[in-house]
């Protein structure tokens, strides 16, 4: 609870993780360390106490599995996660994260929905707790951490079109949280056109001219996408163990 609003997570679990190369099992349900990759952000999301409810979205042909996981590997939470089917874009799977959470718990105009990436197994409960605190005084939060390379943009990808100032550069990780109806009202208000090009929850509110915060990030909240940054998580896990 924040200030005695009833808070949400969504754990995005629906993608298939083309890009590590696995068809066969999307990166999320990989192991790191003693334990599938989405155990350890269950884990983080859970231990804190901070949510009314957590669910956690996959590919519908996983929801099983998925249940059966979570009971072996985080047993003692099994209680406050529903595990339900995710969408054909992140988008979509927020949507059915949203729906599931407006047929099943007591809404209202203050709840906080906190998303956040399966594939972010190291994100913090300092992140976790910025994210409910600014979510429920600005409405939208994006965890971010500042630029370290300089960032070129090329419009046609062979010349530079521009470099932009670094000091006013991020890159964007999750959670990314917001106040629940109010992305639901967004969401539902996004043209075909729209909705092609938005593969961003905090994009959808900055189009609308709606103010979004920066909540302090870590390099250390890494995306696992390509098999070499599973080679880097594992160590890290080893290294926090050590
Ligand atoms: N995600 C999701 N539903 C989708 C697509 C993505 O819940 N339809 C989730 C992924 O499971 C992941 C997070 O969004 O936890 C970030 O997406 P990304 O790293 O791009 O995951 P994938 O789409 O699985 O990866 P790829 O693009 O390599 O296929």
């Amino acid at each position: 609870m924040a200030d005695g609003r009833n808070v949400y997570a969504a754990i995005l679990a629906g993608g298939s993780g083309t890009r590590m190369g696995n068809p066969e099992k999307p990166k999320q349900f990989l192991m790191l360390g003693d334990k599938p990759i989405l155990a350890h952000t269950v884990e983080k999301f859970c231990a804190g106490n901070y949510f009314e409810k957590v669910v956690v979205l996959c590919p519908e042909s996983w929801v099983q599995k998925t249940n059966d996981l979570l009971r072996r590997y985080c047993p003692e939470f099994c209680e406050s996660v529903s595990v339900i089917a995710g969408g054909s874009s992140r988008n979509a799977t927020i949507r059915n994260a949203i729906a599931h959470l407006c047929e099943n718990c007591n809404i209202n105009e203050d709840s906080i929905l906190v998303t956040h990436d399966a594939v972010r197994p190291f994100v913090s409960h300092r992140i976790i707790e910025d994210n409910i605190q600014s979510a429920a005084e600005h409405g939208a939060c994006d965890t971010v951490i500042p630029a370290t390379d300089t960032i070129v943009r090329s419009e046609d990808g062979h010349i530079i079109s521009a470099i932009p100032d670094r000091s006013e550069l991020y890159q964007g990780q999750t959670p990314q949280s917001f106040n629940l109806m109010k992305l639901k009202a967004l969401m539902e208000s996004l043209t075909a056109n729209e909705e092609a090009v938005l593969t961003d929850a905090c994009k959808i509110f900055t189009l609308r001219g709606i103010e979004v915060a920066l909540v302090r990030g870590d390099v250390s909240n890494m995306k696992i996408t390509y098999p070499q940054d599973l080679r880097v998580a594992s160590a890290l896990i080893g290294h926090c163990r050590a």
